[in-house]
């Protein structure tokens, strides 16, 4: 179905394409009619940090913002879901247009700027829908909120998303917020996470049930920053790594009309990169901590690629722009065949 929508879409500006396939997603679902928009895969089971998942291919950050089209999305059929990324108030985002497509290079620029609601507003979406599925919530800061605040920031957000999320992210990796990145550096980091862990764990406490937190990571790192970025979440004992946000690095698509538009860069030309991450993330951490690949997964062998660089869990955002929600499916079902062949040999 999605082959006769894409060259619609495609023809309006990317951000009202958007908005238009998430409300015509939920119309489908409403009306159930959701069923001719893709067939969901069959179960999968996957572990990863404590939690049990139907199938490991979830939905990435910064799709569905603010929770507002849980039931529809979740009726696609992904592992889980992670909405978000979301801060304490509600704020714009950047001027448009601030979304592009690169289409001969199946990428995506984007510099949204965190446009959110804001957290209670999530919060209430997420009450009132009736997904029932794996829910990771994204956190993030205010773009007005200066770096040496920004924990009070994310500890605004963890205390009211963490009864309500089956984990949470950490997410420090955005290009489009000004000097969130450099909260990846070593020591702020160290002080930033030990303060988030000893929250997540009096939270856990408080209300008997603890929740896994992860952290998003850039794929604009060196091996220098990788190496501390790891030896802080191994001190720290966090949960899991997201790798990857989006690249600042456009080299691969400097030939596009939109190849020098401001923002992160997503999709296919982010694919090597992103797994040269999780490698590395997975070499450094060994088993002890989670990994969720994302980056450039166009297709279902491209998710075996992710699996086999050392990711646990993988998640779709690009992918689904230009290959629509039959992807999630050919990712499971690639997953699962490539498994059933290393079993059986
Ligand atoms: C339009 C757009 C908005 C995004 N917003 C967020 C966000 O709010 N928070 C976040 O952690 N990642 C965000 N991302 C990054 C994605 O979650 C993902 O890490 C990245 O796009 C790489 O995956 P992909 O190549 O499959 O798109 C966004 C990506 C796109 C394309």
């Amino acid at each position: 179905m999605y082959d006769w929508i894409r060259p619609v879409l495609f023809k309006l500006d990317a951000e009202t394409a958007h908005g238009l396939t998430l409300y015509g997603l939920d119309v489908a679902h409403r009306s159930d009619l959701g069923r001719f928009v893709a067939t969901p895969p069959q179960d999968l089971p996957t572990e990863a940090f404590g939690l049990h998942f139907p199938n490991p291919v979830g939905l990435a950050a910064g799709l569905d913002k603010n929770a507002a089209h849980l039931d529809a999305l979740g009726a696609l059929g992904f592992g889980f879901i992670e909405v978000g990324t979301v801060t304490p108030r509600p704020q714009i985002g950047n001027d448009r247009p601030r979304l592009f497509r690169l289409r001969q290079h199946e990428a995506i620029i984007n510099r949204m700027g965190f446009n959110n609601e804001g957290v209670d507003a999530l919060v209430r979406n997420v009450l009132k829908s009736s997904y029932r599925g794996v829910l990771g919530i994204n956190i993030g800061k205010n773009k007005d909120t200066p770096n040496d605040k920004a924990a009070d920031d994310y500890l605004f957000c963890l205390e009211r998303v963490y009864a309500h999320a089956s984990y949470i992210t950490v997410n420090i990796s955005s290009p489009n917020t000004q000097g969130l990145r450099d909260l990846q550096e070593e020591a702020t980091l160290r002080r930033f996470i030990e303060t988030l862990r000893e929250a997540q764990e009096r939270l856990g406490s408080q209300q008997g049930a603890r929740k896994p937190m992860l952290l998003k990571i850039a794929p604009d790192l060196s091996e220098a920053e990788l190496d501390s970025i790891a030896s802080v979440l191994l001190a720290a004992n966090v949960d899991g790594v997201i790798c990857t946000n989006t690249t600042i690095d456009h080299s691969a698509v400097a030939s596009d009309p939109h190849g020098n538009e401001a923002g992160g860069l997503s999709g296919k030309p982010l694919f090597v990169r992103s797994n040269q991450v999780v490698r590395g993330m997975r070499q450094r951490l060994g088993d002890r901590i989670g990994i969720v690949g994302v980056g450039g997964i166009l297709d279902g062998s491209d998710s075996v690629e992710k699996m086999d660089a050392g990711a646990g869990l993988v998640q779709l955002y690009s992918g689904l722009i230009y290959r629509g929600p039959a992807l999630v499916a050919e990712c499971v079902d690639e997953i699962r065949r490539q498994k059933e062949t290393r079993d059986a040999g």
